[in-house]
């Protein structure tokens, strides 16, 4: 079918800018691995996010697994999650036998709700993971840290959604200790489909990422005698890969390396996607207002509330139907979809995930979530790329619905 509002595959827009940049790279004698533009990507981003250290990395999933090894968390430890988020946030504690405390979400802001973050943590909490879903950093977050703090738990921030998102004009991933990011095809910047990006300001942590995503374990070097006796490499250049190995008693590797990195040409789009990023956030928050004035004048719909401190950039665009419409949540997604505007809804609360049900999740833990994606939550396509046309299509197709 052909929608006259689809959901397209990308989430922002590439022009010559990248291709120049890109193509410059490919025609020159230079590394594409590895190098010169990673390095100034990552200060770029660093700088932008007002942190110390961003490493760039294959997509944040990879980012989130860094983050967990960072914090340290292994089986039998306790961790304590939103519910309301995409799987990859928690996906690489899956195999680790966490004990994973899923955490409500507030019903307008939707990240995870102070309150109940307050009844589920305990002194054995290792980490707190947050997502401002949507583009909006959660609600509460300087309470919300401090209350992960004063347990001795690490705050990872997953910010898939949030790239240049503020509070109070900080950035999403610069109130926790980790900030990670995604530059996937449908983000609000892309490194070419696929990208991430871990940011933090602890530099011991800085040098396990360095490590960890350059092949090298992290492992426990203990100063002691020569296993190959006065052995030394004639020429430090060519031996440098093997020289932790072979002139240290290497005593535990706690994480074996992998190698996830993003590419020279990754991020040379990545450099020109930043400078538009502000266009084409603007963009999104230009669609908003337009989606959230015409949905005002609809009874039965309730657009999401944004204060003055937040600056929301719409990664997802949300609205919420009340008793008032007078039509269930499906059924009125499915005549949206009859009508040309193609739906994509997000996200199944993770505690309900089969995975996760097998690991104590299960219906009932997170009652403002469960409700909201069941009976009144609605995601709308929201691009840069999206006209004025498609928004009033949609703001007409859902007034006739509800009428
Ligand atoms: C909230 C959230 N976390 C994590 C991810 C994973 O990002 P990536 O595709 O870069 O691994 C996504 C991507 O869709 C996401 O939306």
């Amino acid at each position: 079918m052909s929608y006259i509002v689809p959901y397209i595959g990308k989430g922002s827009m590439f022009g010559y800018e990248e291709l120049d940049a890109i193509k410059k790279l490919l025609l020159n004698d230079e590394t594409l691995s590895c190098s010169k533009v990673r390095a100034s990507f990552e200060e770029k981003f660093a700088e932008f996010i007002g942190v110390k250290y961003a490493f760039a990395l294959t997509n944040c999933t990879v980012a989130l697994e860094f983050a967990s090894y960072l914090a340290g968390i292994q089986g039998g430890d306790e961790i304590i999650t939103t519910c309301f988020s995409y799987q990859a946030t928690i996906l690489p504690l899956l195999t680790k036998k966490v004990k994973i405390k899923f955490c409500d979400i507030e019903p307008n802001n939707l990240g995870l709700d102070l309150y109940h973050l307050k009844k589920l943590i305990t002194p054995n909490t290792k980490a707190v993971f947050i997502t401002h879903y949507g583009g909006i950093v959660a609600k509460n977050i300087y309470e919300i840290v401090e209350t992960a703090h004063n347990y001795g738990a690490v705050v990872i921030e997953d910010c898939a959604h949030t790239i240049g998102s503020t509070y109070k004009a900080q950035k999403a991933g610069s109130f926790g200790d980790i900030g990670c990011f995604s530059f996937h095809s449908l983000k609000n910047i892309s490194t070419l489909g696929q990208g991430g990006m871990i940011t933090l300001n602890n530099e011991k942590w800085a040098k396990i990422v360095k490590k960890i995503r350059g092949t090298e374990p992290d492992a426990k070097f203990y100063a002691c005698e020569n296993i190959f006796g006065d052995y030394k490499s004639p020429n430090d250049n060519i031996e440098r890969h093997s020289k932790n190995s072979y002139t240290e008693n290497c005593d535990a590797v706690f994480y074996t390396g992998t190698n996830a990195t993003l590419c020279e040409p990754a991020c040379a789009a990545g450099i020109e996607q930043m400078k538009k990023l502000h266009l084409f956030n603007n963009r999104r928050i230009k669609i908003a207002k337009m989606l959230n004035d015409g949905l005002r004048q609809i009874p039965g719909t309730k657009v999401q509330q944004v204060d003055s401190n937040y600056f929301h950039t719409y990664h997802l665009y949300t609205f919420f139907l009340t008793d008032d419409a007078g039509i269930d949540r499906d059924t009125f997604v499915n005549l949206l979809d009859k009508k040309g505007i193609q739906i994509v809804l997000r996200y199944f609360p993770m505690h309900l995930l089969p995975e996760w049900r097998m690991q104590g999740g299960g219906y009932g833990l997170c009652p403002v979530a469960e409700k909201l994606w069941f009976e009144s939550l609605v995601n709308l396509p929201c691009y840069p790329k999206l006209n004025d046309e498609q928004i009033y299509y949609m703001i007409k197709t859902i007034a006739e619905i509800i009428n």
